[in-house]
């Protein structure tokens, strides 16, 4: 079912066994999942998906799940990819795609990353689970734990948007507010777990979320006749999102289904915390922490990315860019998003379409390139965000 080999560490290469649970490499960095492509390529064809059923284990040969009963599944992925014409008409782009991720399980694009992280989990022994989260990823773990019958421990900034808070109870996670940001959090966690036994499955701290995030890259390309599109937009504050979708354009690339053209990948953060943007401007590797992190868009008020370096490294490598948008921006672009599109996005689905006008006043952006831009979770989580004047 799953043609996972091992994990390797993204800095050193150095390999690791899959069949045990794994955080951090030795070298303190992210482990990235390998599969053998050549054997996934002799026994699935592209043109076998179209009989799989509409959601992300459509591609379960390259995702980390060895046997049917691991999977824990609340229907993640296959999310539309609309053209925006009428959006794309305001935005000044002939050719807006939308990937509308809000429609999964939990109301984002994170429950794509906790089916597969807890999946994996509890295939390898985990029973209680902790993350530090800015709302979304909390309220996935919260779900998806639930669905497996295992614990959940989630740490989140004090002001997280309330939505977030009522999901996680909801759905018997143990939740604690923390005076601070994720960052905040995440030092919680690393404190605690060993004493608590808990497994960690903070942004890119163990191999597997990114594994369920990649699907995004596989659906577009799918959704596209196998023709990716000349840019994509996506929110980032880990950046497992876009570091997911790069991993997923190599991995197709092996496996023959698509050519070597990439999609220039752009990274839109808030104003208040655009760690990656400074570091994409400055021309460094690795991000310097953000101080006094602020902005409406609770997902990426991420001051420090575990995974900077494969984020910078995505971005650079396709020729894309990293652009910083204010919170007044955002809710305005929120506005018109819903206005055009039906469509209630989340504030970062907004920073995302402020992204695309900054990137178009700049000319990085073309009039007539196809454009992905991600609305990687919902409005309706956010009516704080949305009430203020
Ligand atoms: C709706 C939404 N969009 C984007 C992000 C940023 O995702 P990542 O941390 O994978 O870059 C988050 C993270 O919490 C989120 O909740």
């Amino acid at each position: 079912m799953s043609f996972l080999t091992h994990l390797e560490c993204s800095r050193t290469g150095q390999q690791y066994d899959p069949r045990q649970l794994h955080n951090l490499s030795a070298d303190g960095a992210p482990l990235l999942a390998r599969y053998d492509l050549e054997r996934v390529a002799g026994s699935l064809k592209k043109s076998d998906l179209q009989q799989r059923p509409p959601h992300m284990w459509r591609y379960h040969e390259v995702l980390p799940v060895g046997s049917p009963e691991e999977i824990v599944s609340l229907g993640e992925g296959y999310t539309p990819l609309h053209r925006a014409e009428r959006l794309g008409a305001w935005a000044g782009c002939s050719h807006l795609y939308i990937k509308d991720e809000s429609l999964n399980p939990t109301g984002s694009f994170k429950a794509r990353g906790m089916a597969t992280a807890v999946s994996a989990a509890r295939a390898r022994g985990a029973r209680r689970l902790a993350v530090p989260s800015a709302g979304n990823a909390g309220g996935a773990l919260a779900a998806y734990a639930a669905a497996a019958g295992l614990e959940a421990f989630v740490f989140m900034p004090r002001d997280v948007p309330l939505a977030f808070q009522v999901e996680c109870r909801a759905c018997g996670a143990q939740v604690e507010l923390i005076e601070g940001l994720i960052s905040d959090c995440g030092r919680v966690v690393a404190q605690r777990k060993e004493a608590e036994g808990w497994f960690e499955v903070s942004t890119l701290k163990e191999p597997y979320r990114v594994e369920g995030k990649k699907t995004m890259g596989y659906e577009l390309a799918e959704q596209l006749g196998w023709e990716l599109p000349e840019a994509v937009i996506y929110p980032t504050g880990g950046g497992t999102g876009l570091i997911g979708m790069w991993k997923a354009f190599a991995e197709m690339e092996q496996l023959g289904w698509i050519g070597a053209r990439r999609p220039r990948m752009f990274s839109v953060q808030a104003a208040g915390c655009a760690p990656i943007v400074r570091a994409f401007e400055q021309g460094e590797e690795r991000a310097v922490p953000w101080e006094k992190a602020h902005t409406v868009a609770a997902g990426l008020r991420v001051p420090g990315a575990v995974g900077d370096f494969l984020m910078l490294r995505a971005i650079r490598q396709s020729g894309g860019a990293a652009v910083a948008v204010s919170d007044e921006e955002i809710m305005d672009a929120c506005r018109h998003f819903a206005r055009c599109t039906g469509i209630l996005p989340a504030p970062e689905g907004g920073a995302a379409l402020a992204g695309l006008l900054a990137l178009k006043e700049r000319g990085l952006v073309g009039a007539g390139e196809r454009i992905a831009l991600f609305n990687t979770g919902s409005g309706y989580k956010y009516l704080e965000a949305f009430s203020l004047p």
